[in-house]
């Protein structure tokens, strides 16, 4: 049946052996000369096929063919760009189905949350479509008489996005459908670990090529490779914007090479989410969103849940709740509908899972349950776990450091303003929330004494964000946002005008010359 799934897509170059391509654009798809690449499905660890990665000559003729792309695309006005992506995210919504499969296939979470991915796509490209009628500037008024001043935003140039494992499709379409409306193609370099769901995306903007053809082929393309082929389009001088989401230490890597061009980058890394429920929250509602933002996508988004801050007068009560919401969590099979938490990535996840936690007991920590590995009957060679909690004091240093499984560190607090700064006293800023009836305690979270997050919220959990707002955190979060509200920015540049439409030339600042 997965089998199938990756011919009805029609994925691979050559069906019989099974090889996908390195490199796909629109009428291009090149087997690899780089490296080869282990390819395989985290539900039970069988093989998918084989791949090599990109060459540097390959990921060059990628960039080249991006360049040339931008001329003419920046010409197109950008509501017939908009066309393009309504287009493509029509195509989106007519294989949601299939695309999720792939999604839980590829990177192993449960179906309905891969449903919900592809739907964050769908939302993005509607977005998009509207935000390509909508990229305004300012008009300022000048000290000059006679004059005008306004502001344009103009197309930036070729972008390259990296992506991580665990949104596989949704977090390239943040990026890649802001950058057609802004008049940016994109080079899509996907992580190692999901290949394919960025193969299958690529097709589908193959298709609407096929039916809108006056826009140039390389409008996107996919380029398949590790950290070095990462490190070359950081580094390249043609690349206008490299937008990069996934570890700290990747985008640190990422970040500097960037910064010695001068270039502009897009940093989403690591998450350490935390949720403060006071005393006088509705526990009914919380528990609800702990559960989901805890254990959803195994521990695997950057929003996860991994600490918990409860008021101490309430600690004892929610845990007790806690225990047996964990105890019935179903784990298996992400394609089958009773499940809600599928595998880890790979191995190497689970050994940095079984790492955390024995430090976290080495540091004082209290193992309230999970933490081992499940052996799923038929899924054997997938790597499944029962999701952990640990009771931690809130100085353990492995609090401070995100560890991508499903662990959740619960410490206790007696003042909303001490579970504030223990909330803010790691060294990431993603995503943060708050459980309360209080609205004073509330209003104090999101205030400048409040969270130190790109996103804070009030009785919703730390993950699951809305494609309308502004997506991304601080400190080694990276600063960058995505996604809604005015992330277009990112991926156009800005030019002031001033404009003199008199028969004079008046300085500015009253300056008298000559
Ligand atoms: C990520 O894990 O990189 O807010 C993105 C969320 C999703 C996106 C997560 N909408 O959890």
């Amino acid at each position: 049946m997965k089998r199938n799934l990756i011919e009805d897509l029609g994925l691979t170059i050559d069906q019989s052996k099974g090889v996908f391509p390195a490199i796909l654009g629109a009428d291009l798809q090149l087997a690899g000369q780089g490296g080869a690449t282990p390819l395989f499905t985290p539900v039970d660890g069988a093989a998918l096929g084989s791949l090599r990665m990109a060459s540097v000559e390959q990921v060059e003729q990628a960039i080249a063919r991006a360049e040339a792309a931008f001329l003419q695309l920046r010409t197109i006005p950008a509501p017939q760009r908009g066309e393009f992506v309504r287009l493509l995210g029509n195509l989106f919504r007519e294989h949601k189905q299939v695309l999720a499969e792939l999604i839980t296939l590829e990177c192993g979470k449960i179906l309905q949350e891969s449903l919900g991915e592809v739907q964050e796509v769908i939302d993005i490209c509607d977005f998009a479509v509207g935000i390509s009628r909508q990229l305004h500037g300012l008009t300022i008024a000048s000290e000059r008489p006679d004059h005008r001043m306004m502001e344009q935003w103009h197309p930036l140039g070729p972008v390259a996005t990296i992506t991580a494992f665990n949104f596989p499709m949704a977090v390239w379409a943040w990026n890649a459908m802001l950058s057609f409306v802004c008049g940016d193609p994109i080079i899509w370099k996907p992580s190692e670990k999901t290949p394919l769901c960025a193969l299958a995306c690529q097709k589908l903007i193959n298709q609407v090529l096929r039916m809108i053809p006056q826009f140039p082929s390389g409008i996107a393309q996919v380029v398949i490779g590790d950290a070095q082929v990462g490190q070359q389009l950081a580094a390249s001088r043609r690349i206008a914007l490299v937008s990069a989401t996934g570890s700290v230490s990747m985008g640190k890597q990422v970040a500097t090479t960037v910064a010695g061009r001068l270039g502009r980058s897009l940093l989403e890394l690591g998450g350490n989410n935390a949720m403060i429920v006071a005393e006088s929250a509705d526990l009914d509602m919380a528990l609800r969103a702990i559960v989901f933002s805890a254990v959803g996508t195994c521990g695997q988004r950057c929003t996860s849940l991994r600490r918990l801050i409860v008021q101490e007068s309430i600690a004892e009560q929610l845990l007790q709740r806690l225990r047996p919401s964990y105890a019935s969590l179903s784990i298996g099979d992400p394609f089958s509908d009773s499940v809600l938490v599928g595998p880890l990535i790979d191995l190497q996840a689970f050994e940095k899972m079984q790492s955390a936690i024995q430090i976290a007991l080495e540091e004082g920590g209290e193992l309230i349950c999970g933490g081992e590995r499940v052996m799923v009957p038929g899924k054997e060679g997938g790597i499944y776990v029962k999701p952990a909690i640990i009771r931690t004091p809130h100085t353990a240093s492995v609090i401070k450091q995100e560890t991508f499984a499903p662990i959740l560190y619960v410490m206790t607090f007696s003042t909303v303003a001490e579970a504030i700064e223990i909330q803010n006293s790691v060294p990431q800023g993603l995503s943060s929330a708050i459980f309360t009836r209080d609205l004073g305690e509330a209003e104090l979270f999101l205030s400048p004494r409040g969270s130190d997050c790109g996103l804070a919220n009030v009785n919703i959990g730390t993950s699951g964000a809305e494609i309308g707002g502004a997506f991304g955190g601080e400190k080694e979060t990276g600063g960058g946002r995505e996604s809604g509200s005015d992330a277009w920015k990112n991926y156009m540049r800005r030019a002031t005008n001033t404009i003199n439409y008199g028969s004079d030339i008046p300085l500015a600042q009253g300056i008298q010359f000559g």
